[in-house]
Formats: C-alpha cells, sequence, structure tokens
C-alpha cells in the first residue's frame, strides 16, 4: 500500500514539475508565472482540482516517443473565484512550448465539456507556440475540435480567455471566439503570421508587439478587451470580472450584498451637464454615481472610446452598462463604437444581464472614411443587437438624443422597458445649427433670420418634453434620482417576459 502512495506521490510530482526546473526557471526569468502558479492566483486557495494529469501524447514521430511528459502541456480542471464554480485550462510552456497536440486538445475539450455540462464558466489561459508541429494534421484536427466547443458553448457559458504567451497561427482563433480577452502587457501576443512570415510575404518589417501585443489589440484592433500590465494583475482582474457574469444562460445574474441604498441621491448629478451643449462632461462619473459602490467593470477602455461598455451592479445585481462618452469625438456612433456596444450588447442578452444605456449621442459621425468602410453595414449591428435584445432595457437620455442615433441606443421604438430622460435632453432630428440651415436655405444670407430660426427650432426640441408628450420617454426624471429609478425599474423587470419569433437563427449584418 505505502508502495502504491509512494508512486502516485512520484507521478504528481514529476507532473507539477512540467518541462523540468530550467524552463520553470526560464518561465520566471521572462517575468512570467508557469500554468499552476497562474491557476494558484485565480482560484480561491485550495480549490483547485485537477483532473488528467497523466494523459501524455501518442505521438512517436521525431523522436517525440522518447519524450514524454505527463500532462502534456495543460493543466486542466476546476476550482472556485469567490466560491463559484469555474473550470479552466492552463498551458504549460515548459512542456514542448505549450504547444497543442491532440491529446493536449482533448484535455481542453473535457474541461469545456464539463463546464456546459455544469453550466460554469470556461477560462483558458493561453501560453502556447501552436500546433505540436512533430504531429501534423493530428494537432490541427485537435484546434479544429476546440474551435467547434468553442463555438457551440457560445451563448451557453461566459468563456474567458487570457493570453499569457505567445499565441500564433490558429491559435488565435479559439480566443477570438470567446467571449473576453485579456492579455499581459509586454510578454504576450496573438497574430495569425508572425514578423517572419510578414516580412516574406509583405517585405513589411514589423516586432511582435507592433503586429499582435497588448496595445495593438487593445486600442487598433479591438481582439482584446483588457490590457493588463502582468500575470498578477492579469489574473486578479479575471476574478473581478467573473464575479460579474452568470454561470451559464441558464442562471440568474449574480448577487451579492452591498451597503449601498438603493436610493442613494447624487445631487452632483444635477449639475453635471455644461451650460453650454458643446461642452463635454465625463460621463463615467455618471455610471460610476449609479452603480452600487462606484464598482464599474469596462471593457475596451482603450477602443473605440465614444462609447463606453462594461459591468456594474445595482442592489447587488449585475447590470451592463453602454454610454456615449461626450469626452471622446462628442459621444458620436462611428463604425468602431458600434461594433464595440454591438457585441457587449448581444453577450448581455445572451446571458440575461440588464442593460443600462446612458446616451449622449449627436448621431453618425459623417464622411467619406465611415461612407466607405461601410458605416451603414456596422451601425446596423448596434441596431440589430438592441433591437433583438430581450433583456430588461433601460434608457436614460442625459443630454442629445439626435438623428438615427436616437433610435439606435435602446429608444422606446426598439421595445425599451422604460425610456427615461433628464430635463437636459434634446431630442430631435439633428442640433439646431445644422437643422435651420437645411430648412431654411433660401435664408442663409440673413444671419438675424437665421438665428431667430435656430432660436426657435431650440426651444421647440432642445428639451425632452415633444418626446414624453408622444410617449416615447416613459418620464423626465431628476438626475439626482437616477439611480433610484433604475432600480425600482430593474425590481420591476425581474420578470419581464418577451421572446422573438422562432427562427433557426437570426441575419445580423456582419
Ligand atoms: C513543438 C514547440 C513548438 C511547437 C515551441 N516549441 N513551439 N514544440 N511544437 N509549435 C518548443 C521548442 O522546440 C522549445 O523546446 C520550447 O518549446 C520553447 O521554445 P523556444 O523557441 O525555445 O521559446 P521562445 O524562444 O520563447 O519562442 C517561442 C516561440 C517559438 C515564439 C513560440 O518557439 C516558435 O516560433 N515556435 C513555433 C511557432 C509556430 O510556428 N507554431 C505553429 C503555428 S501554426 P525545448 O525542448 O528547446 O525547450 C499553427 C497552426 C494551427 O498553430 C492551425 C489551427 C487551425
Amino acid at each position: 500500500m505505502s508502495a502504491n502512495i509512494a508512486e502516485l506521490e512520484r507521478r504528481r510530482e514529476a507532473a507539477r514539475l512540467g518541462g523540468g526546473q530550467k524552463r520553470i526557471d526560464a518561465q520566471h526569468s521572462k517575468g512570467k508565472l508557469t500554468a499552476r502558479e497562474r491557476l494558484d492566483v485565480l482560484l480561491d486557495a485550495g480549490s483547485f482540482e485537477e483532473i488528467d494529469m497523466y494523459v501524455e501524447h501518442n505521438c512517436v514521430d521525431f523522436g517525440m516517443d522518447e519524450s514524454h511528459i505527463p500532462g502534456d502541456g495543460v493543466v486542466t480542471g476546476s476550482g472556485t473565484i469567490n466560491g463559484r464554480l469555474v473550470y479552466v485550462f492552463s498551458q504549460d510552456f515548459t512542456v514542448f512550448g505549450g504547444s497543442l497536440s491532440e491529446r493536449h486538445a482533448q484535455k481542453i475539450c473535457k474541461v469545456m465539456d464539463a463546464a456546459m455540462k455544469m453550466g460554469a464558466p470556461i477560462i483558458g489561459l493561453n501560453d502556447s507556440g501552436g500546433a505540436r508541429i512533430q504531429e501534423g494534421v493530428a494537432s490541427l484536427g485537435g484546434y479544429a475540435d476546440v474551435f467547434q466547443k468553442n463555438i457551440l458553448a457560445s451563448g451557453v457559458i461566459p468563456q474567458l480567455s487570457l493570453i499569457m504567451g505567445p499565441c500564433a497561427g490558429g491559435a488565435v482563433y479559439s480566443p477570438a471566439m470567446t467571449d473576453f480577452i485579456f492579455m499581459v502587457e509586454d510578454s504576450s501576443y496573438m497574430f495569425v503570421t508572425g514578423p517572419e512570415v510578414v516580412k516574406t510575404v509583405t517585405n513589411e518589417v514589423v516586432t511582435q508587439e507592433e503586429l499582435g501585443g497588448a496595445s495593438t489589440h487593445t486600442t487598433k484592433t479591438s481582439v482584446a478587451d483588457l490590457a493588463c500590465e502582468n500575470d498578477i494583475t492579469a489574473l486578479l482582474q479575471a476574478r473581478d470580472f467573473i464575479d460579474f457574469l452568470p454561470g451559464s444562460n441558464r442562471d440568474e445574474v449574480p448577487e451579492r450584498p452591498t451597503s449601498d441604498p438603493w436610493d442613494r441621491l447624487e445631487d452632483s448629478l444635477d449639475t453635471i451637464i455644461p451650460a453650454s451643449a458643446n461642452q463635454p462632461y465625463d460621463m463615467h462619473e455618471v455610471i460610476r454615481k449609479t452603480v452600487d459602490e462606484g464598482d464599474f467593470f469596462e471593457v475596451q477602455p482603450r477602443h473605440a472610446a465614444n462609447i463606453i461598455c462594461g459591468f456594474g451592479r445595482v442592489e447587488g445585481r449585475t447590470v451592463g452598462i453602454v454610454a456615449n462618452q461626450p469626452m471622446v469625438l462628442a459621444g458620436v456612433l462611428d463604425i468602431n463604437s458600434s461594433k464595440k456596444a454591438a457585441r457587449f450588447v448581444r453577450f448581455c442578452d445572451a446571458f440575461g444581464i440588464p442593460i443600462i444605456t446612458f446616451v449622449d449621442v449627436p448621431g453618425f459621425l459623417p464622411g467619406t472614411d465611415q461612407e466607405h468602410n461601410g458605416i451603414i453595414k456596422h451601425g446596423a449591428k448596434l441596431l440589430f443587437a438592441y433591437g433583438e435584445a430581450t433583456v430588461p432595457k433601460i434608457t436614460v437620455i442625459t443630454r442629445k438624443a439626435y438623428g438615427g442615433a436616437y433610435d439606435v441606443m435602446a429608444s422606446k421604438h426598439l421595445r425599451g422597458d422604460l425610456n427615461y430622460a433628464w430635463p437636459t435632453a434634446e431630442i430631435a432630428v439633428m442640433g439646431a445649427k445644422g437643422a435651420v440651415e437645411i430648412i431654411f436655405r433660401q435664408d442663409r444670407d440673413d444671419p438675424e433670420k437665421i438665428a431667430a430660426k435656430t432660436k426657435e427650432y431650440e426651444d421647440r426640441f432642445a428639451n425632452p418634453f415633444v418626446a414624453a408628450s408622444k410617449g416615447f420617454i416613459d418620464e423626465v426624471i431628476m438626475p439626482h434620482s437616477t439611480r433610484r429609478r433604475i432600480a425600482l425599474g430593474l425590481r420591476k423587470l425581474r420578470n419581464k417576459e418577451l421572446e422573438n419569433p422562432w427562427k433557426k437563427h437570426d441575419n445580423i449584418p456582419l
């Protein structure tokens, strides 16, 4: 008996050592944690239960039959984050560079299946040289098996990817199909083909960081949602983030105790809107003053910052927040902001997370750049996403709601449940100046008449009451009572029932 136990201990020890101390030291020297150290930070202390520790690859080519490392480059299992179940896989770069073999892929698929069955999020910690080169097509098949699981899991369980090292070739497509991607600055990158191939094919000289580092993907491409300073920050952020999400689309949003009174009044919001309509203010302030304890987890803060998307809580329950940001491009809707918010709205809808929308939008961004790059199709994404969403939708227009953007931003017409406006709201087809220049074009050389007509247009439309008189706005509310009204609204909407007509799936303009 004691010999068997000793054998188990020996095998466990061998598996835990992965690719050996030398490679662990190399990992540390790059400022990276090992696969198991990462899980220690991500999960509640002592909660990790590993499975498939003794799985080995089945490759016999290129001398691989001589080289077997238990676990085969990925640590898999389950654990808890603040007491809630999650499934995890963590690629071990010290074992064949974390490369993906057939067996490695099978291990990932197994935890994904378990996550689906149990209704718990799956978190992947990616650190891999891509397909296990010695295995050839077997590893490509393994990737495709993971891709297929990602696709079927989409909208059923939350999928979060942390990119904590190389992620190249087809390996990027599994994270790309997950819901959110966090990257570690300076030590992680994602690209379909690396700098060497780029140089050969296009003659461009580019570093890994420029091509696919955290900065590139969180500013330019929007492939990633968050850039984190180091492994520890990324893992701690992932813990905070998972706390907002339900385990699956079968679950209610999580609820946690809060000492923040539901009816807290915020007098400062009564004066946040500047005297001049062209002066910006920070919409983050409105958001922070609305959610519990000012706790707001923003996604993609560095991409298309003219729209803000993220999670907060009201009365301890998660809400998704979408808000135009007057501080950036006056909060205009353009291609990038439409795409960013559309994906976020669809995530919330898939997982039953109510959507709160704060509106201060001067319209869609004009110009050949936008038109030629397809603002029609991309703007339609956000319109479509809001219109198909059946979760509770509460909208607060703080200032401008002009033109098509008024319709798009969770308006009454797109089945907004509660549409509120502050007294400072201006709801019109366009700003007064532009409107008068078009309607009274014949008088454009008469500045006095133009000024008078502009004033008349402002008096008529630079307020929420025309829309309210038509029932498009349910109530004009005091800014200081925004949190209170939203909390009351969310209570009422908890048992909301609304279903879209049966269909195989829709055809959102991709
Ligand atoms: C097998 C691999 C490997 C791989 C790395 N290793 N990548 N083994 N298959 N894909 C091994 C190395 O041989 C080495 O083994 C160890 O991992 C560490 O690698 P190093 O090169 O020493 O590390 P580093 O200098 O940090 O460079 C990391 C790297 C580089 C940039 C990832 O290893 C690299 O370029 N690897 C190949 C990447 C690649 O082309 N992959 C295939 C992509 S195509 P030892 O024993 O020396 O420690 C693809 C198709 C998928 O993925 C398609 C799906 C649809």
